[in-house]
């Protein structure tokens, strides 16, 4: 468990201005660290979230000098900054994902140089094996499927080689290192638009555009039978938390074990907008691979947890966040929100 001085000492979240990184400063103020900064690429205009009582500053982590600010006196680190999206960025955006490499690096070198104890690297499932997901009705993956190595092209390779950095930064300089795979995460307060979306929010997005366009009809990528599986923010945090108090050096799964194809998540959104609608498949659209799921024993053996939030659930409070946001981006715009949105009683 964290002591008395990591709670006085600052906890840096880089990326703190993302999805998770903004939910995870909030988690880190509420579990009663006095210090948390958070630092991002971004404008503090442009956060997901700005957390009052964290120090919010705007730098460029993939530079030393930066890092090394960033880093001062930090007792721990979250390294959750990375230039990446869904399907759609980084199957077409390789190189930008690689350079990503550069933040982890940097923040690894200047956290040792700082004293920082422990350091979280945000990993991905993205690292495993390609021929392990080549059907829908994949096998979950164990940790030792990421060898022998043929991962996502770009994002995928950067975050195996940065996860090995981390191994032998905790080996040669003594540094605690906590890996965690993370499988599509999701839930409010996410990017929902604009080509960084993974499937759940841009399931959500594409519902209510056809709500309110009256063209009761959806573009899914693929033929909607490749599966996944979706953890919700609120079990990543948990699970984060976990991962850092445990004494887990090795990379390991926080993923949810719930698969679904991607028309059954159509199917679950479809159904809390009280909505069917016209099914149309883009095949030549960014797909990924065709099956992915977690393998949760490990998890389970050494942390006694692993994530339950059921997609239903936590679908449905992300469908109402967007659905928000979708709402004031319309008013925005001039136009009325649409009343052919129909709120179902859950
Ligand atoms: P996000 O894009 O919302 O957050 C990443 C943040 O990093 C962004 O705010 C971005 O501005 C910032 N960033 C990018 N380059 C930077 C730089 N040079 N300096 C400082 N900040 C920089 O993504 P997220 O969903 O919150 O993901 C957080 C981490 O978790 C990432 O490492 C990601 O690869 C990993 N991950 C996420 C998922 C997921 O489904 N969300 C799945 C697997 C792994
Ligand atoms: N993004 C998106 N948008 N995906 C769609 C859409 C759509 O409108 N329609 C169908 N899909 C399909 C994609 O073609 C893909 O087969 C599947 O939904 C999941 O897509 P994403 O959510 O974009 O990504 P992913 O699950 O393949 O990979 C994500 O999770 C990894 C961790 O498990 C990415 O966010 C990776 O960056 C991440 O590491």
């Amino acid at each position: 468990m964290s002591d008395s001085t990591d709670f006085d000492r600052p906890v840096l979240v880089a990326g703190g201005g993302g999805f998770i990184g903004g939910h995870l400063v909030a988690n880190l103020l509420d579990q009663g660290y006095r210090r948390v900064r958070a630092v991002d690429l971004k404008p503090l205009d442009q956060w997901h979230q700005l957390h009052d009582a964290a120090e919010n500053l705007q730098a460029d982590l993939s530079l030393l000098e930066n890092c090394k600010g960033a880093c001062e006196d930090a007792g721990s680190v979250y390294n959750l900054a990375c230039d990446m999206g869904g399907m759609g960025f980084i199957e077409n955006n390789k190189a930008l994902c690689m350079l990503s490499v550069l933040i982890n690096t940097h923040l690894l070198m200047s956290a040792r140089d700082a004293g920082t104890k422990t350091f979280f690297y945000a990993s991905s499932a993205c690292v495993y094996n390609a021929e392990k997901q080549k059907t829908p009705d994949v096998i979950p993956l164990q940790e030792s499927d990421a060898y022998p190595a043929m991962p996502e092209d770009g994002y995928g390779w950067e975050k195996l080689f940065s996860e090995r950095m981390c191994r032998h930064f905790q080996e040669d300089f003594g540094i605690e290192t906590r890996i965690a795979r993370f499988h599509n995460v999701y839930g409010p307060e996410g990017t929902w638009d604009g080509g960084r979306e993974k499937a759940p929010a841009a399931i959500c997005r594409k519902v209510l555009e056809a709500v309110a366009s009256g063209k009761h009809e959806i573009e899914i990528w693929g033929d909607g039978q490749q599966t996944r599986s979706f953890m919700y923010i609120d079990d990543c945090l948990q699970g984060i938390r976990l991962i850092m108090q445990s004494d887990l050096s090795a990379p390991i799964n926080l993923g949810s074990s719930e698969l679904i194809t991607i028309n059954g998540l159509v199917d679950i959104v479809e159904s809390i907008a009280g909505i069917r609608l016209k099914r149309t498949y883009k095949l030549d659209a960014p797909k990924g691979v065709n099956g992915r799921n977690s393998d949760n024993t490990l998890i389970q053996q050494k942390l006694g947890w692993q994530p339950g939030v059921r997609l239903s659930d936590g679908m449905r409070k992300t469908y109402r966040w967007i659905e928000r946001e979708f709402q004031k981006r319309q008013t925005e715009h001039g136009r009325a929100p649409s009343p052919s949105v129909r709120h179902i009683p859950q």
